[in-house]
């Protein structure tokens, strides 16, 4: 193909710089929530005209996407936003803002603290945000957007991170009020997407290359209840499971008060379902259980697991754990404990509590004490490290079906994919089998996944 050049053109890019686009960079705390709303931020700068920054520094918008569910988080983005503010000084033009939880939460404290954030966006309003910045760059004022009432609309734009999972909302927001959380109020009460948006959504991720989904909310399993169909989670399941060239679907959080014997049923008899389930059970004590207002007690708990390693005996089990909330005696400590090495978790990502203002337990009487806290959850992580090694060296020589998703950071000529159970797998490999699903044996064990053979 021979490319001519006209004197016009020859002209016009002789005697004009070529426009460089503007750059954004987004920074995402958080949870897979956050991450997925990031993708919509990126899909509506980039329909914009904007292209990802390598950096912050080079950027011309920068997003920081927030996370409100323990203190740390807050402190980290507060000291972030301080770094910022030196960018901004010296390019006055650089819009700063501020998206999801923290900026629904504590967004006046960001504008007070931090007078030179642009745009503050609650998480149900990520499709105010391309007129917002319109706002911000015609007169630069600063715009606060945050209403938990308002759903977020239907075909958004959204840039997916490079790989083959993608990530696929089904609910948005919370109803359950768990004592601790913060979620509810950061994201509003429960609101269902309609199946036929989820099937379009992941049938165009397909299309793009995705070969696994994960489906997201915080209580999955109560999907549907505020529909009008009768479709519930497990009848989502099964629509999804027909979509053609997806090979994997996951999904989270899955609730234990709500976890149904229909829902593990179907989960068992569909291929395309991964035998992973993510249930956070957070204390072993039932006193502590019914505080937290989670509605099970762990002899529930314990039932739905027995019955789902039953029906699908290849099962990862997954959960969150929190130590130490209000009132926790030592007895009650030691339930989460004896639970631990109960149920034996495949991982569990392991907290201390945190008080997060205008929750239910943050008025609680009798507090423990930080050193107390971090007591407990450095126990509660050796055992459970020791457990998740233990597991894992019990499947050596067992292969796996691993989606191969790069290349071992570490050992940058080995392959790195995750098996069905969501366990990590380091092998030797083809590079070409990038992208495919592969069949590999557990040679050595470790307590994040494993190192293997092909074949
Ligand atoms: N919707 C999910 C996840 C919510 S947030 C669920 O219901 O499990 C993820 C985890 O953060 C929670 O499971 C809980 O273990 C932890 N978490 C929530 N609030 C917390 C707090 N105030 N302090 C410490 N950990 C908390
Ligand atoms: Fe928070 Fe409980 Fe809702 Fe999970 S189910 S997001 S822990 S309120
Ligand atoms: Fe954090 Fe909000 Fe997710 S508080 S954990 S980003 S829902």
């Amino acid at each position: 193909h021979h490319l001519t050049t006209s004197p016009a053109h020859q002209l016009f890019s002789t005697t004009f710089a070529p426009v460089k686009p503007k750059q954004f960079f987004i920074e995402t705390y958080g949870c897979q929530m956050n991450v997925r709303d990031s993708e919509t931020l990126a899909g509506e700068l980039e329909a914009l005209g904007y292209v990802a920054a390598e950096a912050a520094s080079d950027a011309d918008v920068i997003v920081l996407n927030t996370c409100s569910v323990r203190e740390r988080p807050h402190h980290k983005v507060f000291s972030r936003l301080g770094e910022l503010a030196l960018l901004k000084r010296a390019r006055p033009n650089l819009v700063l803002a501020v998206a999801g939880c923290m900026a629904q939460i504590v967004g006046d404290k960001i504008a007070q603290r931090a007078p030179y954030v642009d745009v503050i966006l609650g998480p149900r309003n990520l499709g105010r945000f391309g007129p917002a910045l319109a706002e911000v760059l015609a007169d630069r004022g600063h715009v606060l957007v945050r209403d938990t009432a308002e759903c977020l609309p239907e075909g958004l734009p959204v840039r997916r991170a490079p790989g083959f999972s993608a990530f696929v909302n089904v609910t948005y927001g919370c109803n359950n009020f768990c004592a601790y959380c913060v979620v509810p109020y950061a994201r509003g009460r429960e609101v269902s997407r309609q199946p036929a948006e989820i099937i379009d959504e992941i049938e165009q991720a397909v299309a793009d290359g995705y070969h696994e989904v994960t489906l997201l909310g915080q209580n999955v399993n109560s999907y549907g209840s505020d529909l009008d169909s009768a479709t519930d989670f497990a009848d989502l399941l099964t629509l999804v499971d027909t979509i053609l060239g997806l090979w994997r679907v996951r999904f989270t959080t899955s609730h234990p008060r709500d976890c149904s014997e229909k829902l593990l049923q179907v989960m068992a008899s569909l291929p395309t379902v991964c035998e992973h389930l993510h249930l956070p059970l957070q204390a072993g004590g039932d006193d502590v259980l019914r505080r937290m207002g989670r509605g099970y007690s762990f002899a529930d708990y314990r039932r739905t697991i027995a019955r789902a390693r039953e029906l699908m005996p290849a099962l990862a089990v997954t959960t969150d754990l929190m130590v130490g909330f209000p009132g926790e005696s030592e007895a009650d400590f030691e339930a989460t404990l004896a639970a631990v090495r109960e149920i034996r978790f495949d991982q569990a990502f392991m907290f201390k509590y945190d008080d997060r203002p205008g929750t239910a337990a943050a008025d609680l009487p009798d507090k423990l004490s930080e050193v107390e806290k971090l007591r407990c959850l450095a126990l509660l992580i050796e055992l459970q490290n020791t457990i998740a090694r233990e597991v894992n060296t019990a499947q050596l020589g067992q292969t796996f079906e691993v989606l191969v998703e790069g290349f071992d950071e570490r050992h940058g000529d080995l392959l790195r994919g995750r098996t069905r159970q969501n366990k990590m797998m380091i092998f030797a490999g083809d590079p070409a089998l990038v992208g495919e699903l592969v069949h590999v044996r557990a040679t050595e064990a470790f307590m994040w996944g494993f190192l293997g053979k092909q074949g």
